[in-house]
């Protein structure tokens, strides 16, 4: 566990290529589990939630390779049906490999899984629809058993567009007997990346980027290669760290569609902000304004993953803005942190609060209870007086390939001591 130092104050200037997406590269990497092949996957982000993935594949008995960004997985020789309980509490996608391995082994025994303390974080989307499709699921003390003869299609009509649970029904859908629809389901980009990389091996879907997806079981699938889509969560959060710190950056290897919601808070805000195909510009004074009200949505709303992060900009813009959460029941645990910093931020029980900007926040030793709640506080570093010590780096690295290294670059005073 490695804390940030972080020296605030300093304006961030330059260029910054964004990584591939965490969200994307997760589901991808579990889908390799379902054609028995080699797979070769590009533009993966080097972070600690795919080397976890990794360490599932291989446990499980694939092979695997990492030449940069470059991820080979061979899936021919999988021995194993059982993920053990360290491996899966590590993150929460560790939840993902249950509808390949159910798809291609019909068996699979993993746990209750770990990651972000977002709320409760219930599997039961993903549990129900399996065995809706025909699983047999059994729970026990955070064990879960899973085993079927088949998986056979069938309509799914989601109660909520759950990310993780869409991607695990279409994981096991592709090798089912007939079709399956999905009704409600979620539409995030990292969605419809997976779907094409499932294409590419030969699946067949339809309705990609939509909320009803159809999937018509095929019997089996083959290799592929696939380039994963940038990380729109981590594109927003150097925007939003420029323009708390103030000045320029431009971020290549992005595409501004993904996070059109964010690009016009900010502008709204008062920073300049310019598009390009795979290009954005930001340029901001770091004295900006707060618009009265951000509420989280599902996509194409503005993501929740950049909550915390705006909530730290929304701390030293002047005005009030209230925040209301909706899709976590308590993604708040960076607030106590911010108020710290001397945020005068007002909690309205676990999902809404209303931030009263302040001129300065003051340099303190904080702690990160989650993957963007450090990105929020290093945020706050980034634009407070004085020395801010971020602890607990560990949930950052889940996420952010190279922070301190990125930051740097542009112009920011920022250590990692271990
Ligand atoms: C994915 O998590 C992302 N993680 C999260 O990003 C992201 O915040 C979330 O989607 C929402 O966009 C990955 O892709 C690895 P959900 P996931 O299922 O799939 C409830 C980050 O910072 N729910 O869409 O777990 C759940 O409790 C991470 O990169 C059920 O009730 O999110 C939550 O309130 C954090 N039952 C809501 O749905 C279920 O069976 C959204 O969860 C499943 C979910």
């Amino acid at each position: 566990m490695g804390r940030y130092v972080i020296s605030g104050g300093k304006k961030l200037k330059g260029a910054l290529r964004v990584n591939g997406s965490k969200n994307a590269a997760l589901p991808i990497l579990a889908a390799t589990v379902l054609n028995g092949s080699i797979n070769v996957l590009e533009n993966c982000p080097k972070i600690s939630d795919t080397k976890t993935a990794l360490d599932i594949l291989r446990h499980i008995g694939c092979e695997t390779e990492s030449e940069d960004k470059v991820l080979i997985i061979n899936s021919s020789n999988i021995s194993k049906t059982e993920i053990p309980e360290e491996l899966v509490k590590k993150m929460r996608s560790s939840i993902i490999f249950m509808g390949p391995m159910l798809a291609r082994f019909k068996k699979v025994t993993l746990y209750y899984p770990g990651g972000c303390e977002l709320g409760k974080r219930p599997i039961d989307l993903h549990i129900s629809a399996f065995r809706k499709m025909g699983a047999e699921i059994e729970e026990e003390n955070g064990k879960i058993e899973c085993f079927c003869e088949k998986l056979r299609g069938c309509d799914i009509e989601l109660d909520f567009p759950s990310v993780g649970a869409t991607q695990n029904i279409i994981l096991a859908a592709v090798l089912a007997e007939g079709t399956t629809i999905i009704k409600n389901g979620a539409k995030e980009p990292e969605i419809a990346d997976l779907c094409r990389f499932l294409i590419k091996c030969g699946a067949e879907i339809e309705g990609i980027g939509t909320s009803e997806i159809k999937i018509t079981g095929v019997k089996n699938l083959k290799a592929a290669t696939h380039k994963i889509i940038p990380d729109r969560i981590e594109a927003g959060t150097y925007l939003i760290m420029t323009a708390a710190a103030g000045g320029k950056i431009t971020l290549e290897n992005v595409n501004p569609i993904h996070i059109s919601p964010l690009i016009d808070v900010l502008s709204k805000m008062g920073c300049k902000i310019k598009k390009y195909t795979s290009s954005i510009t930001l340029k901001s004074t770091g004295h900006l304004i707060n618009i009265p009200f951000v509420q989280t949505l599902p996509y194409p709303g503005i993501p929740t993953d950049i909550q915390p992060q705006l909530t730290a900009l929304s701390s030293v813009a002047r005005g009030l803005c209230r925040f209301e959460e909706t899709i976590f029941e308590s993604r708040t645990a960076h607030i106590p942190e911010l108020i710290k910093m001397g945020a005068d931020i007002e909690l309205n029980g676990n999902c809404e609060f209303t931030v009263k900007g302040v001129r300065r926040l003051r340099g303190s030793e904080v702690f990160a209870r989650d993957l963007r709640g450090g990105a929020a506080l290093i945020t706050a570093g980034l634009c407070a007086d004085g020395i801010t010590v971020v602890d607990n780096s560990s949930h950052v690295e889940r996420g952010y390939e190279d922070i301190v290294e990125k930051l740097s670059e542009i112009g920011a005073d920022i250590t990692l001591k271990i």
